[in-house]
């Protein structure tokens, strides 16, 4: 893997894999920081909540190691920017943020983020090992058929929006060059570009935990990427987590 490799990731390029975020928790002892997976195929790939992501090749699939990050949220939110920018920067396409990071392109998902963190090695003597791997898949190829045949009602890619063909290699390296330079930014700037992109922002939703649902209004994001929200009982914050967040009449905002 040769082509623009942002400085600092080892990237490992696979055929197959049941899923690159898998892939990375079971080789966990031998991968740096920094390494990337990505694979022309998953086969079980992972999605938030415990959802299945259904793809095949026309997406791209890649998981991202970080070890030792001083936040596991930051990196949701950076993640989610990175994907974005990389659509604008490449194909002018613009892209907003579902909050927390579902990637939104003419009212549909195009990509989906799972950030995994764990610590490992927790001893009294010793610092354990944090890490956290950042799973992206984007919808890239697939034609508007694949997604009304797995029933992705609100699933759509680059090419089923916008017709031709891209470069899933291209996106994943310039994908990879953004994380790198958001990281290095202080944080409350990524946070305010997240702010620009976050299309929930301004909408009533519903916020749907379990079998539990309230509805608010999407006020802003704090300033480690929760959104505030309010409704008739005040003000209230909502952490990433499990909350499922919904437009008032079903959309995807
Ligand atoms: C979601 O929106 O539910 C998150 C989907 C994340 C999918 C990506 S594809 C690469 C990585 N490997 C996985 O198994 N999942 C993530």
């Amino acid at each position: 893997m040769h082509r623009n490799n942002p400085i600092n990731f080892n990237v490992i390029s696979l055929p197959t894999a049941e899923s690159t975020n898998t892939y990375i928790k079971e080789h966990i002892d031998e991968l740096s920081d920094n390494t990337v997976v990505i694979a022309d195929m998953q086969t079980n790939g992972r999605g938030r909540l415990g959802n299945k992501w259904i793809a095949d090749k026309g997406a791209l699939s890649m998981s991202v190691l970080f070890r030792n990050i001083p936040s596991a949220q930051n990196m949701t939110v950076i993640s989610a920017v990175a994907v974005c920018q990389a659509l604008q920067m490449l194909y002018g396409i613009t892209a907003g943020i579902k909050w927390t990071n579902d990637i939104i392109c003419e009212n549909k998902k195009v990509c989906g983020i799972l950030c995994e963190s764990s610590i490992k090695g927790y001893t009294a003597d010793k610092e354990p090992d944090r890490y956290m791997i950042c799973g992206i898949g984007l919808n890239v190829n697939q034609n508007g058929a694949f997604f009304k045949e797995c029933g992705l009602l609100d699933g759509a890619s680059l090419c089923s929006l916008y017709g031709g063909e891209y470069d899933k290699l291209e996106i994943g390296l310039y994908v990879l060059r953004r994380l790198a330079i958001l990281q290095g930014m202080a944080f409350s700037e990524v946070i305010k570009i997240y702010r620009g992109l976050c299309v929930t922002l301004g909408k009533s939703v519903r916020l749907i935990q379990n079998n539990c649902e309230i509805t608010a209004y999407a006020k802003d994001i704090d300033e480690n990427g929760c959104l505030i929200c309010e409704n008739e009982s005040g003000e209230f914050t909502v952490n990433s987590g499990v909350v499922r967040v919904r437009g008032m009449n079903g959309e995807y905002v």
